[in-house]
């Protein structure tokens, strides 16, 4: 019995030491062949004598455990995430901004590794053992993969060397590209689903209830960080030095640059030649090098401030344009959209994508039926970058946007100088239809399960067909429709009782005025707050008479659009306030406490102020007690003259009114 101890133990030696060679040294002493002998002795030994098999005995990489449900495991110390940068720019602030926290000008020591794109895990050690094995969850909780893990062979079961009594590892397990394509091969052959990507392989792979599962798909673990105590390791790069000596395998291509021009030289090595590795990554990880620095540099929220993640531009894939279809927006504008072969483009699948316009199907050149490049700009919207017109057959159709509106066949119309073809018809179903989808959305009236297909449904049942319908719903009129059970009829017409009373920012991005997003809604409600003071303005309320404009961004385009939409529109909003559907803001409070300096006074501004915006000067004169005005006149107390003050300069000299300049102005608001 002694000697078949002594046997086995020199086996889990032996296999240890040739996994070792082969995965952190990248150097391996002997064949597959002779590796697979050992490992089928170790298992027969301890099939025959099961009480000799010990929790590091490198069988348990075979796998055979099955359970019914993961345990959650909390993590002691949170998994965080990474901030992003996406350019030159970005990596040149982050250097900037850690020489500001570590105060100096001296170049910085930074630590550069390859952002896997896999799945992220910890891996716990207690004297030396492989102890707790979990995926990363939400960064507290995750969920315990440790026999499932110790089917991944780069993974050490036993630690090697001088080891801590406790150490907690973290990293990436992933599948490398020849394993995927192998496996993605042998699931179409069986007529299984295949694996959209590598990383969505890696992440089914390991969270296989039966760990036999795991063990075939060959799984790889890359090491990026470690937490124990040790004094001596002052760094990342010798923690992951030692990371290497304990038997784990740390990405070889790391490296300790200094200074940010070294830094961007290592990223954009690696933007081009990423394409030569056998796993896919996504971006450099940089990180502070000296943990003296790292602590300084210290965490926000869920990452830390010492280390961020250059994420590579999105890649570019060849797929066939089919076809391509005009839509009609809300404003009226049509769209040309690209119909894809659907294809993969950085983990989801991409059908379609939009043209933009005419211009821009002529600049490319694009016909239908054309092999094109396409790719995910910003990395979510897809887009056609260009055709291939090596790949062409002949058969190729140029295309021509058509003449008419497709949703209502009336003629659409490009006005010279614009690049948008647009359907002018007011009563263009696409346009009502699209107008109601967005008024519903979440950035505007947020009704909730409210969507495009229930928008749709009702306005083909002509239940919807203005925003205001929106509101009379009753639950007769929804129950005669298809798919509708009573609980989501009552949830629709909860969420649209409670969709009332939203800011008025909101109301007006639901209106869908056109030029007027997001940002010129929450503008405009700011400076006029009130939707009758916003029906009653004036161009003159929006800019000035000498050019200038009232708000800040809000030019001359956004200020005709407005007028325009507000003249038109005016029933229905109307009807809307009726319905109490948006809240006005409160009045900038005047005031009539006498003492205040600018009691009964009237001030014109005029020009650009360079310490303050005109809104920001009109609140500092309400807040002494002064009132503003748009125009010059013999009640007008000052005028306030800016940077290229206009024609209300002229007549305040000639009415005798005075004229202060912004430092005497300062001078006056000073408390
Ligand atoms: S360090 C405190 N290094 O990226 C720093 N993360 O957003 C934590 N990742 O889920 C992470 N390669 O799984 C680090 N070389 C690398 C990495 C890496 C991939 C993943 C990690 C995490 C995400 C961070």
């Amino acid at each position: 019995m002694d000697k078949i101890k002594e046997e086995l133990e020199n086996l889990k030696h032996e296999i240890r030491e040739n996994a070792y060679r082969y995965y952190v040294e990248d150097n391996p002493t002997i064949s597959d062949a002779e590796y697979d002998v050992m490992f089928k002795r170790l298992l027969e030994i301890e099939e025959k004598y099961p009480e000799l098999k010990t929790n590091d005995s490198p069988s348990n990489r075979v796998g055979g455990e099955v359970i019914s449900e993961f345990n959650k495991i909390q993590h002691k110390i949170p998994m965080l995430s990474l901030s992003n940068m996406f350019s030159e720019s970005d990596i040149r602030q982050f250097d900037r901004r850690i020489k500001d926290i570590l105060k100096t000008e001296n170049e910085i020591e930074y630590a550069v590794e390859f952002k896997f794109d896999g799945l992220a895990v910890s891996a716990v050690y207690e004297d030396g053992i492989f102890s707790l094995g979990s995926t990363r969850g939400d960064g507290t909780t995750g969920e315990d993969v440790t026999t499932n893990l110790k089917t991944i062979k780069s993974l050490p079961l036993k630690l090697r060397g001088n080891y801590p009594k406790h150490v907690e590892f973290r990293g990436e397990v992933i599948m490398k590209l020849d394993s995927f394509k192998e496996l993605n091969k042998k699931r179409a052959e069986n007529g299984e689903k295949i694996f959209a990507n590598p990383r969505n392989a890696a992440a089914g792979s390991l969270r296989q209830l039966d760990s036999s599962i795991t063990a075939s798909r060959n799984l790889d673990l890359y090491i990026y960080s470690l937490n124990t105590d040790i004094e001596n390791i002052k760094s990342h790069s010798e923690a992951m030095k030692y990371a290497e000596t304990l038997g784990f395998q740390v990405e070889k291509n790391r490296k300790v640059v200094v200074g940010v021009e070294k830094l961007y030289e290592f990223c954009k090595y690696w933007t081009e030649n990423r394409k030569n590795l056998n796993y896919e990554i996504d971006g450099i990880v940089i990180k502070v090098n000296k943990f003296e620095e790292q602590q300084k540099c210290g965490f926000i929220t869920r990452s830390p401030r010492w280390a961020s993640a250059f994420k590579f531009p999105a890649s570019q894939v060849r797929t066939k344009l089919k076809d391509i279809e005009c839509q009609t927006g809300r404003t009226g504008v049509i769209t040309p959209v690209a119909i894809l072969e659907p294809i993969v483009a950085d983990g989801s699948v991409i059908s379609r994508a939009t043209l933009h316009n005419q211009d821009e199907i002529t600049k490319k050149d694009l016909r239908i039926g054309d092999m094109v490049w396409i790719h995910k700009a910003a990395l979510v919207i897809p887009e056609v970058i260009a055709p291939i017109p090596e790949l062409r057959t002949g058969n190729e159709i140029p295309y021509i946007m058509p003449e008419t509106c497709p949703a209502c066949g009336e003629k659409a119309i490009r006005q010279p100088g614009e690049s948008a073809l647009k359907c002018v018809n007011i009563s263009c179903p696409a346009q009502k239809l699209r107008k109601i989808i967005h008024f519903v959305s979440k950035k505007a009236m947020n009704i909730d399960g409210f969507g495009k297909e229930i928008a749709t449904m009702l306005y083909e049942n002509n239940l919807v067909t203005e925003i205001t319908d929106i509101y009379k719903l009753k639950y007769e009129d929804l129950e005669n429709l298809p798919n509708m059970a009573e609980i989501s009829i009552n949830n629709i017409l909860n969420a649209i009782k409670k969709a009332k009373k939203r800011p008025l920012k909101n109301f007006i991005f639901a209106l869908g005025i056109p030029n007027v997003g997001e940002k010129a809604s929450n503008l405009i409600a700011e400076h006029f707050r009130s939707m009758e003071t916003i029906l009653n303005a004036k161009y003159e309320d929006y800019i000035f008479d000498d050019g200038k404009t009232a708000i800040d961004d809000i030019g001359n385009i956004t200020a005709n659009s407005c007028i325009k939409f507000f003249n038109e529109n005016r029933e229905i909003i109307l009807k809307c306030g009726e319905l109490g559907l948006y809240e006005d803001l409160p009045q900038k409070e005047e005031t009539n406490d006498v003492n205040l300096p600018f009691i009964g006074k009237t001030f014109v501004l005029t020009g650009t102020l360079s310490s303050m915006t005109r809104d920001e000067a009109s609140e500092k004169i309400i807040a002494l007690g002064g009132k503003t005005s748009n125009s010059v006149s013999k009640k007008t107390s000052f005028v306030i003259a800016g940077e290229n003050g206009g024609s209300k300069l002229t007549k305040a000299s000639s009415l005798g009114i005075p004229i202060k300049n912004e430092a005497e102005f300062l001078e006056m608001i000073k408390s």
